[in-house]
């Protein structure tokens, strides 16, 4: 099977290049960066193109059946959507995959879950056969973090004190690779969490825990928040997750019997708990 993997080169997306290799399917990557196609695994057939760029369509879109769409966060990113599924659509995708997130319909006031919003209900209209894959806040954010952790003993996230069901990647990834290669996902759209919520205290403890001192959770003050982020994102992405950790605070984004159910039937077990990852990646930061 000739899978075509956009965002093959980020976080999610290389998980799911190399879980396609171990299953021996064959795996082409989109990339806007020369470097980066390089850097792809032995066997990746690399693609450059841009989903902003029509005139790199008709080569990024050929020799592939099935389809994953992950699109970065961007104010463009309803737009990149919306080129990949129905370029997807015209070079005739026998499935599309798609990485959207959890909570996209109940807090569609936050910009990249509003994108997301529209791209799923022209995915269900399109009539190519789909799975819809809706992730909780990543583990991984967590590499963001690295100097506030082990420099200065404070867990920057603001996710509030309510909880949200956070998800490691490998279990997206794995998900993602299920709903690709195997039959019986199609039609149908899976909330993807971790196994337990965790509010930011929770995440401060358990970094704690693992490092054996004291790490404090660095509060929820948005704006405070929001003034430290400007240092690495740009103005409107700090904007648009201040909106999106201001709904975690005020409702979470917590599982339930049902989300975990959904998540252990694509993932095929249970999902990674979080202070595993924790271990791991401490671990790694402590060379
Ligand atoms: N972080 C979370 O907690 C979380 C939770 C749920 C859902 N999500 C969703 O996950 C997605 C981000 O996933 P990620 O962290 O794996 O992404 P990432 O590491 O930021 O990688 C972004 C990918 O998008 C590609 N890309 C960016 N602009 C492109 C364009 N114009 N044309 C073609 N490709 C383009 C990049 O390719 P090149 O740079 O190689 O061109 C790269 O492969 C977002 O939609 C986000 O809302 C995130």
């Amino acid at each position: 099977m000739r899978h075509l993997i956009l965002g093959g080169t980020g976080t999610v997306g290389s998980q799911i290049v190399e879980g396609l290799r171990e299953r021996g399917e064959s795996v082409r990557v989109l990339t806007r960066s020369r470097e980066r196609a390089q850097e792809l695994p032995d066997g990746v057939d690399a693609v450059i193109g841009d989903l902003m760029e029509p005139s790199t369509y008709g080569e990024v879109f050929r020799d592939f059946d099935r389809l994953f769409i992950l699109n970065a966060v961007a104010p463009t990113e309803l737009h990149e959507g919306l080129v990949a599924l129905n370029e997807g659509v015209r070079a005739g995708a026998e499935r599309i995959v798609y990485l959207s997130v959890q909570g996209a319909d109940t807090v569609p006031h936050v910009p990249h879950f509003a994108a997301k919003v529209e791209i799923e209900k022209a995915i269900r209209e399109s009539g190519v056969p789909f799975t819809i894959l809706r992730p909780s806040n990543f583990y991984q954010n967590d590499h963001w973090f690295q100097g506030p952790i082990m420099e200065h003993g404070v867990y920057p996230q603001p996710l509030g004190d309510v909880g949200v069901s956070r998800v490691d990647v490998g279990d997206i990834a794995q998900a993602a690779v299920r709903a690709l290669t195997e039959p019986g996902f199609e039609g149908r759209t899976y909330n993807l969490v971790g196994p337990d919520p965790l509010t930011g205290e929770d995440c401060a403890d358990a970094y704690g825990r693992v490092l054996d001192r004291a790490v404090k959770y660095g509060g929820n003050d948005l704006d405070a928040w929001e003034e430290q982020a400007l240092a690495m994102l740009p103005a409107w992405m700090a904007w648009d997750f201040k909106v999106m950790y201001a709904a975690f605070q005020k409702d979470g984004l917590v599982a339930d019997e049902e989300d975990l159910a959904q998540t252990r039937t694509i993932v095929g077990r249970d999902p990674r708990p979080f202070e595993d990852f924790v271990r791991e990646t401490v671990e790694q930061w402590r060379g």
